[in-house]
């Protein structure tokens, strides 16, 4: 069956080359007016002049976009949706003083999501991600990364992973498995007679060949910061990560510079994400290299930090950035993409076309997806965001609304 979206008022295509956008190349989103876009089989076969493609595929279903801005579905290329309850008693103690790792250093953060999370069933936990994934679809998302993390046992880490796995064939978006066995030192390594040690041997030995063997990942991602791991056990870990097959993800320089993006970049990891507190040498290291940088201006907000990554440093310099929601229970909850467009441009100092690069296909490139989503091109999946908008402009201006009317994954309705 073949599809036509005709009556955009701007179809954002983000056309270009199928890989990540560097330096200036982000500036162009490619905005074109008067145009519709054909799908054949979820995939784009053509995008041009609407008159054309009118009476080239006439038998084609219409989509009417009423006027509104068709982009390229939102690649949100980093989230920890696997998780039970909410932690909103820890905004309370961040406004009275407490920071996020003391939080972290009396049981509280990540700690208390992992004793939650350890106690649910792989079936509740699916059935608490399922709205969540489709409340993070209203908002124009059609491509998700989903991190586990919130287990750190090999049971509970499986657990989570099986639970993206169900989500995958459960709605039509696009769903990326991260293994984040990573994301701390659990409680129970952390006093004899267990050491961090035996935490980080069970990683390499049981838990990373057991996830590659099972094919519930396809990065791993790792919490590299001053307090939780360091170099060198990034080094370790992401070493045996990459001999099992598994592409590399980083939480890098997120609270405090410690070389996390010089490494990053040192081992081709795919992304070096967060960025806040990154250094000038990291700045330099990254845009020298293939890693993308996603940064996750929403975390920032939330937890109340006065510095935000240095977008304009990182794209200047020549590195490739992406944007991503982090949806997490402790330090970013919010399934809202396009608020994340607005911090881009009003805090990160990006431009609108440069945001909207950087949600789309530097996002998929970000997932190792630039050839298959993130531009509304020939050959590319039909995963689409329709907005309620007379301008690409507008997405990112009214900030907090939820102006997404549609979206499709593979020419599958995703919402709406
Ligand atoms: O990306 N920084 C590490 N991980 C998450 C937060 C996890 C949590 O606090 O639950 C992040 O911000
Ligand atoms: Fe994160």
């Amino acid at each position: 069956m073949q599809k036509l979206w005709i009556n955009a008022a701007q179809v954002v295509t983000c056309q270009g080359p199928g890989r990540a956008r560097r330096g200036p190349e982000m500036r162009d989103a490619a905005i074109q007016s008067h145009t519709a876009v054909a799908a054949e089989h979820g995939k784009i076969i053509a995008v041009g002049p609407q008159h054309d493609l009118e009476s080239t595929y006439s038998n084609a279903e219409r989509v009417d976009c009423n006027g509104g801005v068709l982009t390229p579905g939102l690649v949100d290329s980093h989230t920890h949706g696997i998780f039970g309850k909410n932690r909103a008693a820890e905004q309370e103690l961040r406004a009275s003083g407490l920071g996020y790792m003391e939080i972290a250093k009396q049981g509280g953060g990540i700690h208390s999501s992992v004793r939650d999370l350890r106690t649910r069933s792989e079936d509740e936990l699916f059935a608490l991600a399922l709205p969540r994934l489709r409340r993070l679809a209203s908002y124009g998302t059609t491509t998700v990364e989903l991190k586990s993390g919130y287990g750190l046992s090999l049971d509970d880490e499986l657990k989570s992973l099986r639970v993206i796995r169900r989500l995958q064939t459960a709605l039509p978006m696009r769903i990326v498995p991260t293994f984040l066995g990573a994301h701390e030192i659990p409680m129970e390594y952390r006093s004899a007679p267990r050491t961090r040690a035996d935490y980080i041997a069970l990683l390499e030995h049981e838990m990373i060949p057991r996830v590659a063997a099972e094919k519930l990942a396809v990065f791993a991602d790792i919490f590299c910061e001053p307090g939780v791991y360091t170099l060198d056990e990034t080094r370790r870990i992401l070493g045996a990560a990459r001999a099992h097959g598994l592409a590399l993800k980083l939480h890098a320089d997120e609270l405090e510079p410690s070389g996390a993006a010089e490494l990053a970049a040192e081992l081709g990891a795919v992304s070096a994400d967060h960025l806040a507190a990154i250094s000038e040498p990291g700045i330099a290291a990254l845009a020298a290299s293939g890693t993308v940088a996603t940064l996750l201006p929403g975390t920032m907000l939330f937890l109340g930090r006065p510095r935000q990554a240095p977008a304009r440093a990182l794209i200047d310099g020549g590195a490739a950035v992406a944007i991503a929601t982090d949806f997490n229970p402790g330090t970013s909850p919010t399934v809202n993409f396009p608020l994340m467009l607005t911090l881009a441009v009003s805090q990160l100092r990006m431009t609108v076309g440069e945001a909207l690069i950087a949600a789309t296909i530097n996002g998929a490139a970000a997932l190792g997806l630039a050839a298959e989503t993130g531009q509304i091109a020939p050959g590319y999946s039909a995963d689409l965001a329709l907005f309620e908008v007379e301008d690409a402009r507008e997405i990112p201006y009214w900030y907090g609304d939820q102006r997404c009317r549609r979206s499709w994954a593979r020419g599958d309705g995703c919402h709406g």
